[in-house]
């Protein structure tokens, strides 16, 4: 297990698990969107030299059935996502690497990690992109984000996407080895409260 670096909005700790939540201080929902939220397609902690294999989350309080999609959980599976690119573009980005940074901490050294990573348990390859991704290594900044930002936008194509409506009790835990995943929000996520635990297991370096 991973011990949790603090930040907006993960008030709490446990030990091995802390709280995520969209209650200001004084307790009240609220929309922070920042270029560092979880609004963004993401994958755990990928500015780390070994990320979190898996993150699990445990729902605690969630926004009531027909309040929206606001506070669903999307998945975005980049093993089928890599599968579907053509080969000339699995060929051309074999060899690339994205460099990495916490959108909320900018005094942390950029970490470089795969593009295309192969699961360790699997075998199979999958894009590994998404927010903290800044650009790719050794590639003009502006064409290395054009190109991720185009296989974002492949990956979280609905036909690779699940979606997760969250019930109170739900335990939730996933690969961020192969998933990117996001939170929804609308008007729903500033009017109730959302209050999850979550811990992450350690993983290794990509390779
Ligand atoms: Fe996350």
């Amino acid at each position: 297990m991973e011990v949790h670096g603090a930040h907006r909005g993960e008030e709490k700790r446990y030990g091995v698990a802390h709280v995520m939540s969209n209650l200001d201080a004084d307790g009240k929902p609220t929309i922070r969107i920042s270029k560092a939220s979880n609004y963004h397609w993401h994958t755990d902690k990928p500015y780390h030299p070994a990320p979190p294999m898996l993150t699990m989350l445990r729902a605690v309080e969630v926004p009531p059935k027909g309040a929206g999609r606001g506070g669903d959980t999307e998945f975005a599976n980049t093993a089928l996502a890599y599968d579907a690119l053509p080969d000339e573009t699995k060929r051309r980005i074999a060899a690339l690497r994205v460099v990495f940074r916490p959108a909320f901490d900018d005094s942390r050294p950029a970490i470089n990690h795969p593009l295309v990573r192969t699961h360790p348990d699997t075998g199979r390859k999958a894009l590994y992109l998404g927010n903290h991704s800044t650009h790719i290594l050794g590639m003009p900044e502006t064409e290395g984000r054009v190109l991720l930002d185009e296989l974002l936008a492949h990956a979280t194509q609905p036909r690779f996407v699940y979606v997760h409506r969250w019930r109170v009790g739900d335990l939730v835990m996933w690969d961020n080895r192969c998933l990117l995943h996001r939170v929804v929000v609308d008007a729903a996520m500033g009017q109730y409260r959302r209050v999850m635990h979550r811990s992450v297991v350690r993983g290794t370096v990509p390779i």
